[in-house]
Formats: structure tokens, sequence, C-alpha cells
């Protein structure tokens, strides 16, 4: 039986980016069927709503969903549930995608825009995993009378068991070493997490586990990203950590994610925006979205083979000088796209 995958294309460049996406999964992977569907202010405009009342459904029917971005200038003070992001959430809330995977891995031919060191960026290749759903993001939350605003933060047994679980089957197809960060000196639920982390580690005795303090993980994640393999952290530590380590690579344009449940469809989609800035030029870099194509094969269809030549073919292009703007060269998203399918005909 052939794969089918979702397309939630949305707004600004997220059309752009998801067509080169496309053209390179059309080439490596001919069989793949594809469902589109209209999400974000995209939705919005034609139908009233940011997604459809049966997106969840159709998505429970993919093997995967690829998702470009959503969002935009205008709209920004509209109702919670009519905002373009609401998608975003339905699909991690109604999909149960608790683990988010942002991958930090160097680019030769970009270690120059890395925000660290040349000499300590290279050869980086290392998996964030955050847990997405709970923490003090979905905690009790509220302010009391006298003004005073609190978030709740909240873990149970099994939700740090799943995720950290999640980590470990990961790493054994990588390098097999898992850091779990915490702030076990201080926080309860990091204490919890801590104690958890240690119990599933021996589900995988040849997995080895470190643990350190997310303030300490923060400067340890710059100073030697590359003696790191696969970090796995609660929700706010997650957010925090992914983003401050993705300066180690040069640009929002090129960092992949995957968001993963237990059972049933992943979540994949580049880490940035729709851009609006330059929406609608033909400029947007196509790479952050062709990697995700990857990472949507190698999690989503169990195709590594593929999801590797895809990766080597990115960094192909970039090695033959293909760059668009924000990479500070000229080409455009086609160009670009163009370039990773030359690229993968000769691998
Ligand atoms: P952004 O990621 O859209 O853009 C930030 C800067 O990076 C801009 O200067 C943009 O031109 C540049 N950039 C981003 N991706 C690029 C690419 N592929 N090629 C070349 N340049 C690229 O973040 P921003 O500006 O904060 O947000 C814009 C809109 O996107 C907002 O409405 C925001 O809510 C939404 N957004 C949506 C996300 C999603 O759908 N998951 C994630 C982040 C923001
Ligand atoms: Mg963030």
């Amino acid at each position: 039986m052939s794969s089918t995958v979702l397309l939630l294309p949305g707004d600004g460049i997220g059309p752009d980016v998801l067509a080169s996406a496309r053209r390179i999964l059309d080439v490596v992977r001919p069989d793949i069927e594809y469902s589109t569907c209209d999400v974000g202010l995209t939705a919005l405009e034609s139908t009233g709503k940011p997604y459809p009342s049966d997106l969840v459904a159709r998505a429970r029917a993919a093997d995967a969903v690829l998702f470009g971005a959503v969002g935009g200038e205008q709209y920004l003070e509209v109702p919670w549930d009519l905002r373009p992001e609401a998608a975003l959430f339905a699909l991690r809330q109604g999909l149960d995608l608790f683990a988010n995977l942002r991958p930090i891995r160097s680019i030769s031919a970009l270690l120059h825009r890395s925000a660290i060191r040349p000499d300590l960026a290279e050869g980086v290749d290392l998996l964030i995993v955050r847990e997405l759903v709970g923490g003090a993001y979905f905690g009790a939350k509220g302010i009391r009378d006298d003004g005073t605003a609190f978030d709740t933060f909240e873990y149970s047994r099994e939700s740090v068991a799943r995720v950290v679980r999640a980590a470990f089957r990961l790493a054994r197809n990588r390098n097999a070493r898992v850091t779990s960060v915490d702030k076990a000196n201080i926080l309860r639920t990091s204490q919890l997490w801590r104690k958890v982390a240690g119990e599933i580690a021996m589900e995988f005795p040849e997995a080895t586990l470190e643990h350190l303090l997310v303030d300490n993980a923060s400067l340890q994640l710059l100073m030697r990203p590359r003696s790191f393999d696969v970090v796995v952290t609660e929700n706010l530590f997650g957010d925090i950590l992914s983003d401050s380590t993705a300066a180690v690579v040069g640009g929002l344009g090129m960092l992949p994610s995957a968001s993963l449940g237990s059972a049933g469809p992943g979540l994949f989609e580049p880490v940035h925006g729709s851009a609006p800035d330059i929406a609608g030029q033909g400029i947007a870099n196509p790479f952050a979205a062709i990697l995700t194509a990857a990472m949507l094969l190698r999690y989503g269809l169990q195709d590594r083979d593929n999801a590797t030549r895809i990766e080597r073919a990115v960094g192909a292009a970039l090695d033959s000088g293909s760059r668009t703007p924000d990479l500070g060269g000229t080409a455009t998203t086609d160009d670009a796209t163009e370039a990773v399918v030359s690229a993968l005909a000769s691998t």
C-alpha cells in the first residue's frame, strides 16, 4: 500500500517552501499520495475558520502531515480560536504529539555563518527532544484577586516516561547517548523527571544517560555542541534550548522539526514562520522545508535511506554555491530547489 501525506501549506512563504519539499519527495518517492487542506489565514479568508472541522480526522487518515507555516502581519488581535496558529494547536492536541524533535546539524558550507566559532560548530549532529504537551504551558494558570499571576509546572510520571523513552528509542539509531536536562536542585517536577529518566535508562542498557542542569546545559550546548547526541527535556526548557542551540547552524531557513505521538501520524514542519516580509517574492530558502521532508521520511515513513539522500543533496547544493538571499546569495526558491534535484541525480 502506498503512503499518504497530508499537505498543509498555510500562509506567506509556506506554500512556496512546501512546493519545494513536494518537488524533492516526488523525485525520491514518486509512490507517495497527497491530499491538501487550507489552514491559517488562507483558510480564515475563504471559510471564516483557521482550519476545517475535520482537520484532525484527515490527519489521522494520513501517514504523516507536512506543514508549511501560518500567520501574517494582520489579524494579530483576533480571538484565540480564530488565530491562524489554532490549526497547529488542534493537531498537537488532537494527535497527542508529545515529542518535538529539533535536529541541530552543522553544514560545512555554512560554518562561517554560525553564531559560534567555526571550529566549535564543525561536525555537530545533535537532536533536541522537547516534551510538547505538558509543563507550565499546560498546567493550571490564572490571576488572583490581588493581581498575582501564576502558571503551574506539572508532570505526571507517565508523561515524563513516554518522552524519555522516545528519546532513548531515537538514540538507538544514533550514537546511543542521551542527556536529560532538568533543574533537579530546585524543582519538584525536575526531581521526578530525573528519577523517571534513570528508570527508563535501565530499559536501554546499550545507551548511556547523563543529567545536566538546564542553566549549565544552555552553556555546554554552545561550548561543546559536538559532544551531544540526544538531549531530552521538558517543554519550557526545550523551547528555549532548541532556539538558542540553533545559533550553531547558520540561519532559520535551514532548520527542520518534527512532532511525534505514540501512534498515528507525526507533524513535520520547518522551524521558521510565514516570513511576510519576503512572501510572494520567490526568494524563500526552501532548505528547511526540504530537510523537513527528509525528517518525514525518516521518522514518519521509516525510510532512512531516502532521508539521508536528501540531506546529503542539500549539503551538495550548498557546496555548489546555491544560496538564497538569507544565506548571502542570489538564488531563487526554484533555483535552490533545482540544485537539490541535480545533486540527487548524482548520488
Ligand atoms: P519568521 O520565521 O516568519 O521570519 C523571521 C525572519 O526570518 C524574517 O526576516 C524572514 O524573512 C526570515 N525567514 C524565515 N524563514 C525564512 C526562509 N525560509 N527563507 C528566508 N528567510 C526566512 O518569523 P516572524 O517574522 O517572527 O513571524 C512571521 C509570522 O509567522 C507571524 O505571523 C508568526 O506568528 C508566524 N510564525 C509561524 C510559525 C509556524 O507556522 N509554525 C512559526 C513562527 C512564526
Ligand atoms: Mg520557540
